[in-house]
């Protein structure tokens, strides 16, 4: 099934997302329909609130940085160490056309579960920590454009308000419905 993606003004990517519970066939499912959004987008990251499912899952495929790298799927992560600091130029899907720089940790200690359920333990750095750091955000309904001090954003006012006003133009039709 073609997923689409949510854009800003959308309030899901303001929610904190549910824990996943149950690994199950339909999990894996939405997993390769997030991975087949992904990569049409040309993304390297995505969350499923950006799909407008608010539970706590992400997919990640930085094959375009790092040849031969597999997608991967992450549920219910905890970041459990950070270590260093580094900037990075960052866009989102649900944010086309914005993009900053953003400092964050520049290698983790994370738990995940994966698509099996089982518990996992990893370490990760480079592009995949900043990746799993972004998508991660997602979960608590945080955006990268949060990190962005207001002269960064000043330029991108437009474009933001422009999807914002597009998504309350859904809104308002749904609930007329
Ligand atoms: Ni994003």
């Amino acid at each position: 099934m073609a997923l689409k993606i949510v854009t800003y003004g959308n309030p899901i990517l303001r929610q904190k997302a549910k824990p996943v519970t149950k690994f199950d066939e339909r999990l894996r499912e939405l997993a390769d329909d997030m991975i087949e959004a992904m990569h049409k987008a040309d993304g390297i990251g995505l969350a499923a609130p950006q799909i407008g499912k608010s539970i706590a899952m992400f997919v990640v495929d930085i094959s375009p940085i790092i040849e031969g790298f597999q997608p991967m799927v992450f549920t219910n992560v905890e970041i459990l160490e950070n270590e260093g600091s580094g900037p990075y130029t960052e866009g989102c899907l649900s944010i086309p056309g914005v993009s900053g720089e953003v400092l964050r940790p520049q290698k983790i200690k994370i738990r995940y579960t994966d698509l099996n359920g089982k518990t996992v333990e990893g370490v990760a750095d480079g592009v995949l920590a900043r990746v799993i750091q972004h998508e991660n955000d997602h979960l608590n309904g945080k955006l990268f454009i949060d990190y962005l001090d207001e002269s960064t954003l000043e330029p991108f006012k437009p474009v933001l308000e422009k999807l914002e006003t597009k998504n309350k133009k859904i809104l308002a039709k749904k609930n007329t419905k």
